[in-house]
């Protein structure tokens, strides 16, 4: 089983949403990118939509929204079309990622821009924005406001990211912001329309907003450190690929500042032979870095549960801390492997 699949396996589980809440969201997300008369956009618009994913962002718009209703409330649609307007964001900055990482492969599928080109992935990736920011509108002037700002966040973490492009000496202090603005803010917009969609209070929007933040912090640094520790088969990509690709993500920066660094320095470059990169795993593998981040993302997951005991203890929140207790223990289950 792949490292996407099984966790994709369970964060649904955990989410209290009803039984048909992921269907409706499956339903709006594929309404969304149906245009009458153009099948060929319809069909690359759609391609990553039918390829599955986990959904999680949609259903943390749905359990935050459930925070503050009674256990068993079935959530407004607009609740629903704020998570799909948030995940319809997330698949068009997948599209826009795998062209810039040159991806072969997304959601166990091929991806768009190995498919189509990249200029078609790129005005795909333009289009599936342009349906969130549709939806949104619908929504109220608040949340078109920030998935517009989101957007903007989502665009600086990743020329964050390119600015220190293999550079050897890139630092933590360059590496949260950029995390920050390329997952974390994408996490906390959709626990933050969930609240507001379902109209709390100033105080819960913002909790709920933090939690979606520290949760994102802590899912990029596991994503970043499975990178180097999963295997090829379970990532669906080569294992080490962000330093193919030149991206120094925390592992790989705290390893360089450890006991071997020095022999991994030597061997990052651009054009990593087949050697060299299993070489660098090894040496990434073996040294501080994994441990330390794995203490990182704790230490993010630590402080979004305590977040969470301000907005409270029905079943959606007691989910949402179910969620975050399952990122680290499904990453923990491949570190041990
Ligand atoms: C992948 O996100 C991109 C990152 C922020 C690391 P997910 O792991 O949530 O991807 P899907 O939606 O399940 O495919
Ligand atoms: C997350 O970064 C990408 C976006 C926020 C769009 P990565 O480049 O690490 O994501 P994966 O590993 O390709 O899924
Ligand atoms: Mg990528
Ligand atoms: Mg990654």
């Amino acid at each position: 089983m792949t490292y996407r699949g099984d966790v994709a396996a369970n964060p649904l589980s955990l989410l209290p949403t009803g039984p048909t809440d992921k269907e409706r969201v499956e339903a709006t997300l594929l309404d969304a990118v149906k245009i009458a008369g153009d099948p060929y956009l319809t069909e690359i618009a759609s391609h990553l939509i039918l390829a599955g994913g986990k959904r999680l962002r949609p259903l943390f718009t749905i359990a935050a929204a459930g925070a503050s209703l009674p256990d068993g409330a079935v959530v407004d649609h607009d609740v629903i079309r704020g998570g799909v307007a948030v995940e319809l964001v997330h698949i068009g900055s997948l599209y826009h990622d795998d062209v810039m990482d040159e991806a072969q492969m997304r959601r166990q599928v091929i991806s768009v821009n190995a498919r189509w080109g990249n200029l078609r992935a790129i005005l795909a990736g333009d289009f599936l924005l342009a349906k969130a920011s549709e939806i949104a509108a619908g929504l109220g002037t608040d949340v078109a406001g920030l998935l517009a700002s989101t957007i903007a966040k989502l665009c600086e973490g990743q020329v964050g990211e390119l600015q220190t492009l293999f550079d050897l000496d890139r630092t933590a202090e360059q590496y949260y912001p950029s995390i920050e603005g390329k997952t974390a803010s994408l996490y906390a917009a959709a626990c933050r329309i969930g609240g507001i969609v379902s109209k709390q209070s100033p105080e819960a929007i913002d909790n709920l907003t933090e939690f979606g933040r520290l949760y994102g912090m802590a899912f990029q640094v596991i994503d970043d450190i499975l990178d180097v520790i999963a295997t090829d088969e379970q990532l669906g990509k080569p294992a080490g690929n962000d330093m193919i690709e030149g991206v120094y993500s925390l592992p790989v920066i705290q390893t360089l500042a450890g006991p071997d660094g020095l022999a991994l320095r030597e061997l990052l470059t651009d054009g990593l032979t087949l050697d060299e990169r299993h070489k660098a795993i090894d040496i990434v593998r073996r040294g501080p870095g994994v441990a330390q981040s794995f203490a990182v993302a704790t230490d993010f997951i630590d402080q979004a549960k305590q977040v969470l005991l301000h907005v409270g203890d029905n079943a959606a929140a007691t989910a949402l801390a179910g969620a975050a207790d399952h990122l680290l223990a499904s990453s923990t289950r491949i570190a041990t492997a």
